[in-house]
């Protein structure tokens, strides 16, 4: 009853932004990302037990309080998973998120991709794919696409239930592995909107956003066929429109949203100013100010210079297209008995027990 797994995080071209049923985290449209391989990453312990009278849960070491409302809405999956199991026991879950900077880098989807696969695992159910992203989906929308690994797709489904709303791999790592993400962090802060609250406001608020919902499906269609034919240019250009689509609702949401700061702004002139005789790198901005400038193998170097000699990016990190979530064997976070083995991320050394 106990399993132990990574995943890693991903990031989205064509963005979810607005949801059609909160509880079950159903979305207005579908999406598209990249999931990232491992140079970020997050790893999960999950350990069932008859004897424990509560669910726990430790976070970089930490316990977390799980009387907090968001982060029981979040760990909905474990009921749901004690259901199809058939089980009433307790979990421990363990959790340490490996990122080589301090910065606010997103770990939402990697953490809740990987305690999908751990807490099933661990629960004795064999679910394929498709089933582990709905129930990642419950704790975090686009953690269901990080259950895969490559170009991935949520569907966003029509059924009230939800049991057609899961991702898929459209191509998997190797169909494009010249893709890059030169991350530029601008700002390590925590966002003070929650990517929750802040879609919750743009659906019941924005006018334009009704304009977004019927320009989706037609990029969704040009963006699956731009990567399948790995067309640079016509994915970069439409990577960096539809980010601009959704900072452009952002904005029209009321009282106005804006993630975006000047910093930001800069990277967005320079990645434009770069691409001066043909798109070779295409930003992308999630909810917060730090870029993701998607690129090409060779051109990683050149970009991640360009960025670095912009003054208020603090850092920046070169990520490749990873497989998805894996399972280990050994370097669990809990023992049997669910007891923290203790643990740190060290950024030299990479996970250390102590
Ligand atoms: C801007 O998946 O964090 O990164 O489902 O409420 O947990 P919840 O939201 P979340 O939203 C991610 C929003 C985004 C776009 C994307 O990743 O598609």
């Amino acid at each position: 009853m106990r399993a132990t797994f990574e995943a890693t995080p991903n990031i989205a071209v064509v963005k979810y932004w607005g949801k059609r049923d909160e509880k079950l985290i159903l979305p207005t449209e579908g999406s598209l990302s990249f999931t990232m391989d491992e140079t970020l990453k997050t790893r999960t312990t999950v350990v069932y037990s008859k004897k424990f009278k509560a669910d726990s849960f430790w976070l970089n070491g930490q316990k977390i309080d799980l009387s907090d409302k968001e982060t029981a809405e979040r760990l909905q999956l474990l009921d749901v998973i004690r259901r199809k199991a058939g089980i009433q026991d307790k979990a421990h879950i363990a959790s340490l998120n490996c990122f080589p900077t301090a910065a606010g880098f997103a770990s939402s989807a990697a953490g809740l991709a990987a305690l999908s696969c751990a807490a099933s695992m661990a629960a004795g159910l064999k679910l394929n794919p498709r089933e582990t992203s709905m129930l990642a989906r419950l704790g975090s929308g686009s953690a269901c696409r990080s259950v895969l690994g490559g170009f991935v797709e949520w569907k966003k489904g029509v059924k009230a239930d939800g049991s057609d709303s899961f991702a898929e791999q459209v191509a998997p790592a190797t169909h494009w592995p010249e893709i890059r993400n030169v991350i530029a962090v601008v700002d390590a802060t925590k966002k003070k909107v929650s990517s929750r609250a802040g879609m919750k406001q743009t659906v019941a608020t924005s006018q334009l956003y009704k304009a977004r919902l019927a320009y989706l499906p037609g990029l969704i269609h040009d963006m699956k066929k731009a990567v399948l034919a790995k067309d640079f240019e016509t994915f970069g250009e439409l990577t960096m429109r539809e980010s601009s689509n959704m900072h452009a609702v952002m904005l029209d949401t009321w009282p106005p949203i804006l993630y975006l700061n000047d910093h930001s702004k800069d990277v967005m002139h320079a990645v434009n100013e770069f691409n001066a005789n043909g798109i070779q790198a295409a930003y992308t901005f999630d909810a917060g100010p730090n870029a993701h400038v998607y690129t090409t193998k060779n051109q990683a170097g050149a970009v991640q210079k360009m960025l670095e000699e912009i003054p208020g990016v603090t850092e920046t990190l070169v990520c490749g297209v990873g497989n998805g979530p894996k399972r280990l064997e050994t370097g669990h976070l809990l023992d049997e008995s669910g007891n923290v083995i203790p643990h740190a991320f060290n950024q030299s050394k990479g996970i250390v027990f102590t």
